[in-house]
Order: C-alpha cells, then sequence, then structure tokens
C-alpha cells in the first residue's frame, strides 16, 4: 500500500521530500538518489539547494542516476535530462563532477547502453530513494501505459499525451519533443529500497485517485509501486481533490 501525505502547497511537498533526503544524508554516507525531472520535483531541487547555500545539508559525499532520458535531443543541449538535473542540482548541491550517471543515449547501440546503465546502478549497490513524478496519464519516469511491471532499463516510445504534455519544455511545439526514451523500467524502479512520488496539481488528480483506489493494473503504470513495501505520496492539495 501507499503512504499518503498532503501538504496544502507545492512547497510544502517540496521541502518535506528534502527533510527526508537530508535526513538520510545525515546517517548514510554514499547515499544514493535516484533522480526525476519534469515539473514535480522542483521545489524539492529548489529547497536542496537552498539548505547547501546555508550550509545545512550537501550531496558532496551522494551519488545521483537519472530515471530517464530523451533520445534525439543532441549531447549538452537544455532539455537533456542530464542538462536539467546538473542545473537544478550539480555542483549548486555539491555533487562532484562524476556524481550523476544516466543512460548513454548517445551510444550507437541503445539496448547495450541500457544494459550497462542496469550494471552501473547495480555496482553503486542500488538505489537508496527514488524520486518520482507521475505522469497525468500514471507514467513513471518514461514507462507508459502497458509497460511490464518487471520491465528493465529499455527505449521506449512516447505517448502523445506525454509528448503534449512536455511540450512545454520546448517552446510549446510538439513536433520538437523527441519521439523516444530511455527509462528505468518499473521492474528497475521497483528495487530502489525507498520510492518518494511526488503529485503536484489538477492534471495529476485523476491519475493519482486512480492509484489510491484501483488495483495495480499495467494501464496504471504507477501502480506497481503498489507491491512495494516503502512508497510515500507526497501530494499538494490540488492532487488530491478528486480522491
Ligand atoms: C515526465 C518525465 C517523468 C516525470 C513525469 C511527470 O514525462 N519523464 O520523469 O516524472 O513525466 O512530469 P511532471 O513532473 O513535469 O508533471
Amino acid at each position: 500500500s501507499i503512504d499518503l501525505r498532503i501538504f496544502p502547497t507545492i512547497d510544502g511537498v517540496g521541502s518535506a521530500v528534502a527533510d527526508e533526503i537530508q535526513e538520510l544524508i545525515q546517517v548514510r554516507d554514499n547515499v544514493v538518489l535516484g533522480l526525476a525531472t519534469g515539473s514535480s520535483p522542483l521545489a524539492t531541487y529548489r529547497e536542496l539547494r537552498r539548505r547547501f547555500t546555508d550550509g545545512t545539508v550537501s550531496l558532496e559525499r551522494a551519488r545521483g542516476f537519472l530515471l530517464d532520458e530523451y533520445v534525439g535531443l543532441p549531447r549538452g543541449h537544455r532539455e537533456t535530462y542530464r542538462a536539467v538535473i546538473e542545473r537544478e542540482l550539480g555542483n549548486r548541491v555539491g555533487f562532484g563532477v562524476n556524481a550523476i550517471a544516466g543512460p548513454d543515449v548517445w551510444a550507437p547501440d541503445l539496448a547495450d547502453a541500457c544494459e550497462r546503465y542496469e550494471e552501473q546502478i547495480a555496482t553503486a549497490g542500488g538505489i537508496d530513494l527514488q524520486i518520482l513524478g507521475i505522469g497525468s496519464n500514471g507514467h513513471i519516469g518514461f514507462n507508459e501505459p502497458g509497460s511490464d511491471f518487471a520491465s528493465r532499463t529499455r527505449v521506449s516510445r512516447l505517448t502523445d499525451q506525454t509528448r503534449a504534455d512536455n511540450a512545454r519544455f520546448f517552446g510549446d511545439d510538439i513536433a520538437a519533443v523527441p519521439t523516444h526514451c530511455v527509462t528505468q523500467g518499473l521492474g528497475t524502479i521497483g528495487e530502489a529500497r525507498r520510492i518518494v512520488l511526488i503529485a503536484t496539481g489538477h492534471s495529476k488528480s485523476h491519475a493519482v485517485a486512480r492509484l489510491l483506489t484501483d488495483p495495480a493494473t499495467p494501464d496504471l503504470p504507477a501502480s506497481a509501486l503498489l507491491n512495494h513495501p516503502s512508497v510515500t505520496l507526497f501530494a499538494d492539495a490540488a492532487a488530491v481533490a478528486t480522491v
């Protein structure tokens, strides 16, 4: 089952998730974080930057693994998830130069790159805490509806809904949104020891309502988390309005 914590505002969500990350980093060295992009974790990342600036928290002894990455953008493009995470976090929270890993979507052999990424995560000892957003269609990472609960890191095609949702990052031009990505699979994500799922805003309320009431189904990829022993959904009031 999923533990639910509701906050009045997005900033409330951000500081609660930052609290959890801070507590983990204070009790453990070499913490491995799974890092989502999109708008959901932005308040958390902002709060971590604030706490790094005032000396409360530092990720200098932590590592991060990207949850997913677009295929087809040039290396260094500002909307690659690597660029987003370097901009939002990176040295602004104390990560070392090589502390952030992502799937090599520029490799000639993508299937091989996916396998190597799984190996990198395993070599790091697995993910301690995975930060996740949820798509309006219930996707996590880029595991779109229909994804197998046992799926591993792989190339996946984005749905039209997801491309439309993400067009705002590409000048509202759907044609500019990549059609494919590499995503950690639902099976990969499920191996993280702790999962923090963030949902804010009305556009998530339908997916959240289904997640909290319906049985697990591949139609709602986030429902794969129902089988996980340690998941908390951090929601703002708008995201649970219809529950
Ligand atoms: C995107 C990303 C996910 C993200 C989710 C929600 O397409 N691939 O990593 O968690 O969908 O996005 P947002 O937080 O912007 O609503």
